[in-house]
């Protein structure tokens, strides 16, 4: 059976005229880094690299050393390709342009280098999600500012799941595929073409200890899913939280399922938890391109027009209907 690579579906995206030259070599090197990190991960104690870097980071985090291996890694491989203008993550402060010796580029990459860092040193998955975006014409070197675009304006997003296979999930907005990484080959190859998030679902993803700082639409969403087939909804409901974000939309992609990451009251100075540019518009576009739906409670996800490089947003995102449920139940309230 002939395998299509990784390599071979971005050659036939650009002679389908969906993407140009750059943004293919864009997305292999991001390919490529992620295939760095993957063997990072993967290689756990023996390769040092579990535990506590000692440093925190612009959201108020402690850093983990991966955090901070995988954003160098990222960095690493973009800066010299000629195909970027800058990169912003959510382990820098600031953006930061391609540095002046090399050729500057069209595109603007965004990515949360490690997703589910709490996650590592129990050895359960983790992730990379990224975003790329158009550098407006004409700037010479992009500054924070000019990350500030509405989702809907993403020319690309994806992620890899480091799990029990690496896996990248790619949009570059048609459609949403899934390739394996072949670890004997070092090649990732296409396993999913035009994957479909079911429309319903009986599952939903959310961290139920946050439960009483939730407001009252939330409040009243969740307690119909938990009085099952008793309730108003008329049916059971499962729950799963796995607390990496690329492992839980991972699962909504392949089964389905409805992922909140909802406001609550804990600090009622963010607007969530989750970070728009670099956690929720990549997952929404991926899960909007494979039939799904992403909002913030409210609106949709990716027509909110950022003010800040590090916004954080409430998530409600998967299965349509469910989320269209969901969404309901806010904008009643209101
Ligand atoms: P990150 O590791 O990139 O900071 O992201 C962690 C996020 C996300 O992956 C996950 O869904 C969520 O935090 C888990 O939050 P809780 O610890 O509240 O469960
Ligand atoms: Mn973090
Ligand atoms: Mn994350
Ligand atoms: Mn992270």
């Amino acid at each position: 059976m002939s395998r299509t690579s990784l390599t071979r579906f971005l050659i036939e995206e650009q002679h389908a005229r969906r993407i140009n030259a750059d943004l293919r070599q864009l997305v292999a090197v991001v390919a490529r880094a992620c295939t760095s990190i993957s063997i990072a991960v993967s290689k756990g104690a023996l390769g040092g690299v579990l535990g506590d870097a000692g440093t925190g980071n612009v959201q108020g985090e402690a850093q983990k050393k991966l955090d901070v291996i995988s954003n160098e890694i990222l960095l690493e491989a973009n800066a010299w390709g000629g195909h970027l203008a800058a990169c912003a993550s959510e382990e820098m402060d600031h953006s930061q342009p391609v540095p002046s010796e090399y050729p500057q580029g069209d595109f603007l990459l965004l990515f949360d280098p490690l997703d589910g860092s709490s996650n590592i040193d129990v050895n359960v998955s983790v992730g990379t999600i990224f975003s790329v975006l158009r550098a407006p014409p004409g700037v010479e070197q992009p500054g924070d500012t000019h990350f500030l675009q509405p989702g809907v304006q993403q020319v690309a997003a994806g992620y890899c799941i480091y799990g029990p296979s690496t896996m990248l999930v790619l949009t570059v907005g048609h459609g949403t595929h899934a390739f394996t990484l072949d670890r004997e080959t070092g090649e990732f190859v296409l396993t999913q073409r035009g994957m479909q998030v079911p429309a319903d679902t009986r599952e939903f993803a959310i961290n139920m200890s946050n439960q009483r700082h939730w407001e009252a639409p939330m409040q009243g969403y969740v307690a119909d899913l938990l009085a099952g087939r008793e309730g108003v909804r008329g049916k059971d409901f499962n729950m799963r939280w796995i607390a990496s974000m690329v492992a839980d939309v991972h699962r909504i992609l392949t089964r389905g399922g409805i992922f909140i990451y909802p406001w609550d009251r804990k600090d009622p100075s963010k607007p969530g938890k989750l970070r728009l540019m670099y956690e929720a518009n990549p997952m929404s576009m991926l899960v909007e391109q494979a039939g799904g739906a992403a909002t913030d409670g409210r609106r949709r996800i990716l027509d909110i027009q950022p003010e800040q490089l590090h916004q954080r947003v409430p998530v409600f995102l998967g299965s349509r209907n469910e989320v269209a449920e969901a969404t309901r139940y806010h904008r009643e309230h209101d």
